[in-house]
């Protein structure tokens, strides 16, 4: 059959897409990025903010749609977080066969057949999420992870590597514990060989994925290994040029960490760690488990360890109770980390989270719309003033591909097309070059720069 496969998600989400993908191709489907061509048509959803969860149902709504005018014969495969949240609700859609949750995805190509061969719906997902689940199914996750591609098709030569489920945090905002299920460590053997073998496939840059990266630990015999010997570990790995991590998380990050990242060449100095609040009060009712200063002392010994680190965080406007003054010790924060970027997101109630039971969604859409472009000006004017330093440097970049933006492929006379990739600190790099460097490493020399990108020349 013709299968297509859309991502609504974060990059875990992207993950299973890239291997429900793989799975699917080995049991002799073949992927269309036309919709139109497709027999079976997957969506991977989130819930982590209500919006991402309407752009699902008004998918699901043109999906229904193309099946009552021309294609009734079409399966519908709703998989990922939102399927896992309101499993029965989805099922009951008119557009939808299959429901699937996130930790029941080797069974897709199975769910699939038989939705096709019975023409009834079809449903597999964790009836309690947050119990740890059988040995047999991590193991039969484990493999499935193994088994399958977790190569990037849109960015060759990358690959994520999950290392660990889940999360434990329980932030009052997040759906994600409910969702994605308790915290489960993989076994670092299984990561190092999952390394080694897309390495040998020609991979060059992974990146490790885990909700708190950071809180990865997994014991084996009389050793217990942290985020620090996974780095150690995947460095010796042969082709293997760049390893990243993300996301980590504010509490228990020892220097051990920053440590690797000073040590180990191949381990960019990069870190995503989301603030969420400058303010004290709301860090508290977040359930952060951190403080302002604590943050702030983080960052100072981060960059003390690592001089030249790039740091980039997320933080929520308008979360219950933020007043003008929690605000703006946001604001504060933003100016005295001097992020490299960072994400701001409308704080958005999530339903069964304990700040949608307990906390008054009290701050006016219209205010929060105005704090989150506020706050992304504030960053747009740091990143601009900071990104100017590099004028001038000659920077190595892993090319992505040709740059989709076509203001971008205005500027110059370059025959050459516009091409886009990232440095180690994850800086978007444009400069001119063949199209056949995507997946390769090259130097460029930087002339031009704004709060987004920094514009050069090949070297
Ligand atoms: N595990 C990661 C990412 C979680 S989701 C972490 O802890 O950092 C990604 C981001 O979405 C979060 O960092 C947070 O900034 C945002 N987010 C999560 N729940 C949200 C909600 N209910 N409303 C608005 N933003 C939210
Ligand atoms: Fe959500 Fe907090 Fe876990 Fe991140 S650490 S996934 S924000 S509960
Ligand atoms: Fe990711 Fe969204 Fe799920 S952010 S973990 S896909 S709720």
């Amino acid at each position: 059959m013709k299968v297509h496969i859309k991502s609504f998600g974060c990059q875990m989400n992207k993950l299973d897409t890239n291997l429900v993908c793989s799975a699917l191709k080995s049991a002799g489907h073949e992927i269309t990025d036309d919709i139109s061509f497709a027999d079976v048509v997957l969506l991977n959803t989130c819930s982590v903010r209500e919006h991402a969860e309407q752009r699902v149902m008004s998918h699901l709504g043109n999906l229904k749609n193309i099946r009552q005018k021309s294609k009734p014969e079409m399966i519908v495969v709703v998989f990922g977080c939102m399927a896992q949240r309101i499993p029965d609700e989805l099922l009951k859609h008119p557009a939808v066969d299959v429901v699937c949750g996130p930790g029941q995805i080797p069974q897709i190509p199975q769910l699939i057949s038989m939705a096709a061969k019975t023409r009834r719906p079809a449903i597999s997902v964790a009836e309690d999420i947050r119990s740890r689940p059988a040995d047999v199914q991590i193991q039969n996750l484990d493999d499935f992870e193994y088994e399958n591609d977790a190569a990037a098709p849109a960015l060759p030569r990358q690959a994520f590597v999950r290392i660990m489920h889940g999360c434990n945090k329980f932030c009052t905002y997040c759906i994600v514990p409910y969702v994605r299920g308790p915290e489960i460590s993989r076994p670092p053997e299984t990561i190092i060989r999952q390394i080694k073998k897309i390495a040998s496939g020609g991979v060059r840059q992974i990146t490790l994925l885990g909700q708190t990266v950071n809180s990865y630990k997994y014991t084996a015999g009389d050793k217990t290994y942290n985020l620090a010997d996974l780095l150690a570990m995947a460095s010796e790995i042969e082709g293997i040029e760049w390893i990243r991590f993300v996301t980590g998380h504010p509490n228990n990050f020892g220097d051990e960490i920053f440590k690797a990242m000073a040590n180990l060449p191949k381990v960019c100095r990069y870190l995503h760690i989301p603030a969420q609040s400058g303010s004290d009060k709301i860090l508290k009712a977040m359930n952060r488990g951190y403080t302002r200063s604590e943050y702030i002392g983080l960052v100072e010994r981060a960059r003390s360890i690592v001089p030249d680190i790039a740091i980039a965080g997320d933080l929520i406007v308008g979360f219950s109770g933020e007043t003008e003054k929690d605000y703006f010790e946001t604001v504060e924060l933003v100016e005295q980390v001097r992020y490299k970027n960072c994400f701001v997101f409308k704080y958005s109630p999530r339903p069964g989270t304990r700040a949608d039971e307990k906390l008054a969604d009290d701050v006016p859409d219209e205010v929060k719309k105005q704090r989150n472009i506020h706050l992304l000006e504030v960053q747009k004017q740091i990143s601009q003033q900071d990104n100017r330093r590099f004028i001038g440097q000659t920077v190595k970049v892993m090319v992505e591909g040709t740059s989709g933006k076509a203001h971008l492929n205005k500027a110059g006379q370059d025959p050459l097309p516009q091409m886009i990739g990232r440095t180690a600190g994850d800086y978007i790099v444009v400069f001119n070059g063949e199209s056949c460097l995507a997946g390769e490493f090259v130097n460029v020399k930087i002339e031009k720069t704004s709060a987004l990108t920094l514009f050069g020349r090949m070297v």
